[in-house]
């Protein structure tokens, strides 16, 4: 068993990342998140965003439950799928809260959903495969702490590489994910069921500082 320092003390895991190391890895986070996500910040009811001068109202993270599942499906199809058909339905969505290598998140703010995101694990490489934040909750942190979340998930379990692909038009997504220590790996010509360009970028986790 090798040892990983958490911000409460240590946490053991084991060697290779297996099916019950996710579970624990999760539910450890799920339990540690308050401390994790507040331990900057003054005052526990405001979350301290670092790249914004002021306090802002924190999201609040949760792992989805098979009910969240039409409203995530609907955001793929309007907020990452459009003018691709619609792959991620609610059952493909409920498959991916159901399976036990897979991770999906969502943000809440004032009992509703401002956005989600979905994990997958495969040995030491981690997977990111849905993200969105609805366009009235944008630009408040919700994206940074949903994969900020993730990245804190997979580091514990010991995941080296975290990866994603994206429109190579979608240059907000590009600047978000720079934001958080992404680096492009490489493009992908006419990824995008043939009729768009994408590209993929990665964040090497043992290159990472905090
Ligand atoms: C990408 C997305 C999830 C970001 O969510 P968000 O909650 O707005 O992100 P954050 O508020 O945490 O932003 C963090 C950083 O990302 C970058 N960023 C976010 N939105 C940006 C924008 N419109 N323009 C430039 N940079 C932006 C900034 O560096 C920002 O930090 P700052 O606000 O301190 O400048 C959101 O824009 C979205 O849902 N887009 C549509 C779906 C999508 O593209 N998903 C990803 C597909 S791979």
């Amino acid at each position: 068993m090798a040892s990983v320092r958490v911000s409460s003390g240590f946490y053991h895991v084991p060697q290779r990342p297996g099916l019950a190391l996710w579970k624990a890895a999760r539910h450890f986070l799920d339990t540690q998140r308050r401390r994790i996500v507040f331990q900057a910040c003054p005052d526990p009811r405001e979350k301290y965003h670092p790249t914004h001068s002021i306090a802002m109202k924190p999201f609040d993270i949760k792992l989805a439950q098979t009910r969240d599942a039409q409203y995530i499906a609907a955001m793929s199809r309007d907020h990452i799928e459009h003018g691709l058909g619609w792959k991620y339905q609610q059952a493909q969505i409920l498959d991916a809260i159901r399976d036990a290598d897979t991770n999906v998140i969502i943000a809440w703010r004032e009992s509703s959903l401002a956005g989600f995101a979905i994990m997958t694990y495969q040995g030491f490489e981690a997977h990111l495969v849905l993200f969105a934040v609805l366009p009235a909750d944008r630009r408040q942190g919700a994206g940074t702490q949903l994969i900020q979340w993730l990245i804190k998930t997979a580091e514990v379990a010991g995941v080296q590489t975290v990866t994603v692909e994206l429109r190579t038009a979608n240059t907000i997504a590009h600047h978000f994910y720079e934001s958080l220590g992404f680096r492009q790996l490489e493009s992908l010509q006419h990824y995008y069921r043939g009729v768009e360009h994408g590209e993929r970028m990665a964040l090497d986790l043992r290159r990472r500082v905090g």
